[in-house]
């Protein structure tokens, strides 16, 4: 498994927490930035995330800022990309159960360092349900085909 990471500037000790359980569990991971003391507006770092994942670079994209909140908007405008910023563990694990989510968000502002990690593990780690789920996934890729 191959992970695509990024985070602005308000998020940098975050980021790296969460790269140091990826490297912990053996994960390979692209890291886009920005680190401690540099500035980047977000929109930008989670368009270069979901690059990777877009073009199948990486398996997933996990994405940090303040609130997560920003990254999910920016990211959500990807084509391919579903985002789903997540503050809790069921959340985390039902986005990919039901929604097949392919990028993570999270804020630096709002979860600690222990539920961040647990989010990523979850994440990373919950198989798509498929079923019933798959027709869902398809109306959202219907109406993101339907965008001029
Ligand atoms: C940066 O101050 C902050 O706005 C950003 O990290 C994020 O929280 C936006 O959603």
């Amino acid at each position: 498994m191959k992970i695509a990471i990024g985070n602005d500037h308000a998020a940098s000790q975050l980021k790296m927490t969460v790269c140091n359980f990826l490297k912990e569990k053996g994960i390979e991971y692209i890291d886009v930035g920005v680190a401690e003391g540099e500035k980047a507006d977000y929109p930008n770092i989670a368009e270069q995330v979901c690059k990777f994942v877009v073009e199948k670079q990486a398996d997933f994209g996990i994405l940090i800022c303040g609130t997560g909140v920003g990254m999910s908007m920016a990211a959500n405008k990807v084509k391919g990309i579903r985002a789903a910023c997540c503050s809790d563990y069921f959340s985390a694990k039902y986005t990919r159960l039901h929604n097949d989510a392919n990028v993570l968000c999270f804020g630096q502002r709002v979860v600690g360092e222990g539920l961040a990690v647990e989010l990523v593990d979850v994440f990373l780690n919950t198989p798509f349900e498929g079923g019933r789920h798959q027709r869902r996934i398809d109306i959202i890729t219907e109406i993101e085909n339907k965008q001029k």
